[in-house]
C-alpha cells in the first residue's frame, strides 16, 4: 500500500467557476483520488480556496459586501458544489485560514533566515483617481511578451508570464480604469528567487516522467529568467496574512501582507494541517504527510492543474520550500492541462459564457458532466465543448452502451427467472473469449489510470462497457431461453456479474451511477477486481438484486437546442 498526497490547484473564491476550471483540477484530482482509494492505497486530497490577494478584494467589492464576509458566503458555495459534483475531497480549506497564516508566516521567516529575502525600496504603481497603491489584478495593461491586450498585473494568461505591474505597457485600474498612474515609493520583502536557480533547474531535469506540457512551461521560465527574478511577495493591502507579525525577523512592513501566490500554494499543507484539525488529530497527524523528517518519505505527492498555474508550482513553491532549508515533500508529478473551450469560443467569467458549476447541476446529475469532461480532458491539446458532441456522449457511451446494459439485463432476469441470480448451465467458449478480452482491458485501463492518462483511460473503460453488450448481443440469452433455459442461465448469470464489475472500474468517472449499479445487484463494498474470472462469479446463484431506475437519461434535441441557446451569453 503506497501513501499518496493528491492537491489541486486552489479555486479562486471569486465567484462560481466553469466547467473550464473543472477540468483543468480539481475533477481529474478527483479521478485519481478514488482510483488510487479504489486499488487500495492510503491517500490524502486536499483543495481549498484561495482566498486573499486583488482577485478576492475586486469580486467584494463587485459584490459590495466587506471581503471577509463575502470569502465566508463563497467558501460556502464553492464547498457545496464541490461536493455536488462528488469531489472526495480529504478536506476542503480555505486559505485564510489561521494553519496557512502560521504556516506562511513560517516560511516567510525561514526564508529571511536563510538569507533568501530583503527588504528593498521600490516603486509601485499608485492611482491619484483611486487614492491607493494597485498591486497586481488592480492593473491591466498590454503584455510585453505576447502582446495581450487584456494581461493583468500578475500575469499574463495569454502565455503564462509572470509579470509586475510595471511591466504592463499602457497601464489603467482596474478599479476606476484610470491612466493617471505614477510610480510612488514603498518597501517591500523580496524574494531571491535567483539564489536558487541552479537547484531547481537540477530539481526539475531530475523530473524526466512529467508530462511535457509541465516541463516546457518550467524551462521556458527558467532559462529566459523572467519566471525566477527576485520579487517582491508583499503588498499594500490589508486582506491577506500580515506581513508583520509577533516573532517577525525584520520591522516597518505594518499594513502590509503576503502576496497571494506566496500563501496560496502552502494552504496545500495549511488544508492538511485543518484536515486534522477538523478530525481532532494531532500536528503529526499532517505532518507525516509533508514532511520527510515526520513520515513524509514514502508519499508519492501529485499536483493537479492548468497551465497557467505551472510557473508556481515548478518554480516559486519548491523555491519556497527549497529556500526553507527544511525537509519539506516536494511535488513528484505535476500533471498539467491545456484549456476547454466553449462552443467555438472560450469560457468567459466575465461574460458569463459557458456552463458554470451551479448552472450544469441544476440541469442534469454529476455523472453526465463527468463523464463527458473526463473523457474529452484537455490533455495533449486544447479541447472543446459543444453541446452536440455533450449530447452524443451522453447518450451512447452512458445511456446506450452501460445504462441499457444494466437495464436489459436485469429486466430479462426478472421476466425469465425472477430477482435472483440464476443457476444451472455452463460457461463455454464465448464466455472464456470474454474473459479473455476484459483481463486485456483491464490491464490497459489500470494502466492508463496509472499512468494519469485520463483520454486513454475513459476509452478503455468504454470499451470495457461495450464488450459486455456486445457478449449480450451475440448470446442472446432470449434467444437461448426458449431451447436452453440453463444455458439461457448461465449467460445471464455472467451478465449480472458483470454490473458490478463494471460499477467498481466506472465509480472514479462516474461515482454515484456506480453507486446505484452496486445498490442494485446488492454488492456494494465490491473490491477492485484482481482475477476476472472471479470477479464474475461474485454474486452467486440465489443472489438477490433488484431493477434499478433508469441510470442515464438521453439528451433530447430540443433539451439540447434549448441549453445552447441559454448558456450562450450572458449569465441570468
Ligand atoms: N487560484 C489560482 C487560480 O485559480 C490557483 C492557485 S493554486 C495554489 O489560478 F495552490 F497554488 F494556490
Ligand atoms: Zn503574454
Amino acid at each position: 500500500m503506497a501513501r499518496i498526497l493528491i492537491t489541486s490547484a486552489l479555486p479562486y473564491i471569486n465567484g462560481i467557476k466553469h466547467l473550464g476550471n473543472l477540468v483543468g483540477s480539481q475533477l481529474p484530482a478527483d479521478l485519481h483520488a478514488r482510483y488510487m482509494r479504489a486499488r487500495g492505497h492510503d491517500v490524502m486530497f486536499v483543495c481549498a480556496t484561495d482566498e486573499h490577494g486583488t482577485p478576492a478584494e475586486l469580486a467584494a467589492a463587485k459584490a459590495g459586501k466587506p471581503v471577509a464576509e463575502y470569502c465566508d458566503e463563497m467558501h460556502e458555495v464553492q464547498a457545496g458544489l464541490a461536493s455536488g459534483f462528488r469531489l472526495s475531497f480529504d478536506h476542503y480549506g480555505r486559505s485564510s485560514s489561521r494553519q496557512n497564516r502560521e504556516l506562511t508566516q513560517h516560511f516567510a521567516k525561514k526564508l529571511w533566515e536563510n538569507g533568501l529575502m530583503e527588504i528593498r525600496t521600490e516603486r509601485q504603481m499608485y492611482s491619484k483617481a483611486d487614492g491607493r497603491f494597485l498591486p497586481d489584478r488592480y492593473v491591466e495593461g498590454i503584455c510585453p511578451e505576447c502582446g495581450y491586450e487584456r494581461a493583468r498585473g500578475d500575469q499574463c494568461e495569454n502565455c503564462t508570464r509572470q509579470l509586475e505591474p510595471t511591466e504592463l505597457i499602457e497601464p489603467r485600474s482596474a478599479i476606476s480604469g484610470s491612466t493617471d498612474l505614477e510610480l510612488r515609493e514603498t518597501r517591500h520583502l523580496y524574494l531571491l528567487q535567483s539564489k536558487l536557480r541552479d537547484r531547481l533547474r537540477d530539481w526539475i531535469d531530475s523530473k524526466q516522467d512529467w508530462p511535457v506540457l509541465t516541463t516546457s512551461i518550467a524551462k521556458k521560465w527558467l532559462d529566459d529568467g523572467e519566471g525566477l527574478q527576485d520579487r517582491g511577495i508583499t503588498r499594500d493591502l490589508t486582506w491577506g496574512v500580515p506581513a508583520q507579525f509577533p516573532g517577525a525577523p525584520w520591522e516597518g512592513m505594518e499594513g502590509k501582507v503576503f502576496y497571494v501566490w506566496f500563501d496560496a500554494p502552502i494552504e496545500y499543507i495549511g488544508a492538511t494541517a485543518e484536515w486534522a484539525e477538523a478530525q481532532g488529530l494531532d500536528d503529526a497527524a499532517w505532518r507525516r504527510w509533508w514532511r520527510e523528517d515526520e513520515g513524509a518519505g514514502d508519499v508519492r505527492y501529485i499536483q493537479f492543474m492548468g497551465k497557467d498555474n505551472v510557473p508556481f508550482h515548478t518554480l516559486s513553491f519548491p523555491a519556497t520550500l527549497m529556500g526553507s532549508g527544511e525537509p519539506w515533500k516536494l511535488v513528484d508529478y505535476i500533471k498539467s492541462f491545456n484549456y476547454l473551450n466553449y462552443d467555438g469560443g472560450q469560457f468567459s467569467t466575465s461574460q458569463g459564457r459557458g456552463v458554470f458549476m451551479d448552472q450544469a447541476l441544476s440541469i442534469l446529475p454529476a455523472d453526465y458532466w463527468r463523464w463527458w469532461l473526463l473523457s474529452h480532458v484537455p490533455e495533449s491539446s486544447d479541447s472543446e465543448f459543444t453541446w452536440e458532441n455533450f449530447q452524443a456522449s451522453v447518450n451512447k457511451d452512458l445511456a446506450d452502451v452501460l445504462g441499457n446494459f444494466v437495464s436489459r439485463v436485469t429486466k430479462f432476469c426478472r421476466a425469465r427467472f425472477g430477482e435472483t441470480v440464476p443457476e444451472g448451465g455452463e460457461w463455454g467458449e464465448a464466455e472464456e473469449a470474454l474473459i479473455e478480452e476484459l483481463s486485456r482491458r483491464l490491464k490497459a485501463y489500470e494502466a492508463h489510470m496509472d499512468a494519469m492518462e485520463i483520454r486513454k483511460a475513459a476509452s478503455a473503460l468504454r470499451a470495457i462497457w461495450a464488450a459486455g453488450n456486445e457478449y449480450l448481443q451475440s448470446a442472446a440469452p432470449w434467444a437461448a431461453f426458449k431451447e436452453d433455459p440453463a444455458r439461457a442461465a448461465a449467460i445471464i448469470r455472467l451478465a449480472l456479474n458483470l454490473i458490478p464489475f463494471y460499477a467498481v472500474l466506472s465509480a472514479p468517472f462516474i461515482p454515484d451511477a456506480a453507486q446505484a449499479m452496486l445498490a442494485a445487484v446488492k454488492a456494494e463494498g465490491t473490491p477492485w477486481p484482481g482475477d476476472v474470472k472471479e470477479a464474475l462469479a461474485a454474486l452467486p446463484p440465489g443472489h438477490a438484486f433488484t431493477v434499478p431506475a433508469v441510470l442515464f437519461a438521453k439528451i433530447s434535441d430540443e433539451q439540447r437546442a434549448e441549453w445552447q441557446e441559454r448558456f450562450a451569453g450572458k449569465r441570468e
